[in-house]
């Protein structure tokens, strides 16, 4: 086997490493929200518009690409801890050359959530405990939460819809308000 090669071979490994320590870490792999789901999710953001959409778990990035395509207006940002597809994500981002949309390699438990944010997750329970422990922290006045598949623990959705796949997974749709309506216990 040539450098060359073993290079190769010791940066695949690396990275399926690094993937599989967050994986572990943070209890969920970078998989995509895709096809059906990206379109239900889209459709989920009502009027008025928002001026910050936020990832939580960006991934590969493809779903705040999607995002930040559709609505312009906004100031998308992905947050993602898993180093290899936050660097895919910047690529793709460069190569799109998308003005409106950023990527950070950073825990989302440390993210900022505005005013009428549109929130984004694909996370496992545990993750989604965490997404309501930083809204409690932050209390933005309105946010709409849009997830695919997990639900927020301790609040009602507004509204879910079932995708036509073998799972019929759901994608949830919250709108909470503080002080007002507090995320029930
Ligand atoms: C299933 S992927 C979803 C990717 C993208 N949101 C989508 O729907 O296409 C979840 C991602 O969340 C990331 N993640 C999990 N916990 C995180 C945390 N606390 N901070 C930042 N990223 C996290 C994982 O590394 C993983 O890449």
């Amino acid at each position: 086997m040539s450098w060359l090669e073993l290079a190769a071979v010791a940066l695949v490994f690396l990275v399926a490493a690094s993937i599989l320590w967050s994986t572990v870490r943070y209890g969920m792999p970078p998989m995509p929200s895709l096809g059906r789901a990206q379109q239900a999710m889209l459709e989920m953001v009502e009027d008025p518009l928002p001026s910050q959409i936020v990832d939580l778990g960006s991934g590969w990035g493809n779903l705040a690409v999607i995002f930040a395509r559709r609505f312009p207006q906004a100031q998308v940002i992905g947050y993602e801890v898993s180093w290899f597809p936050w660097l895919y994500s910047l690529a793709l981002k460069r190569i799109l050359g998308l003005r409106n949309l950023s990527f950070h390699r950073r825990d989302f438990r440390s993210a900022s959530i505005e005013d009428d944010a549109v929130v984004l997750c694909y996370l496992a329970r545990e993750g989604m405990e965490s997404v309501r422990s930083l809204l409690e922290q932050q209390r933005p006045s309105r946010v709409t939460v849009i997830s695919h598949h997990f639900a927020l623990p301790g609040s009602q959705p507004e509204s879910v819809v079932e995708l036509a796949d073998i799972y019929q997974t759901p994608i949830y749709r919250y709108q909470l308000r503080w002080p007002e309506d507090q995320i029930e216990e």
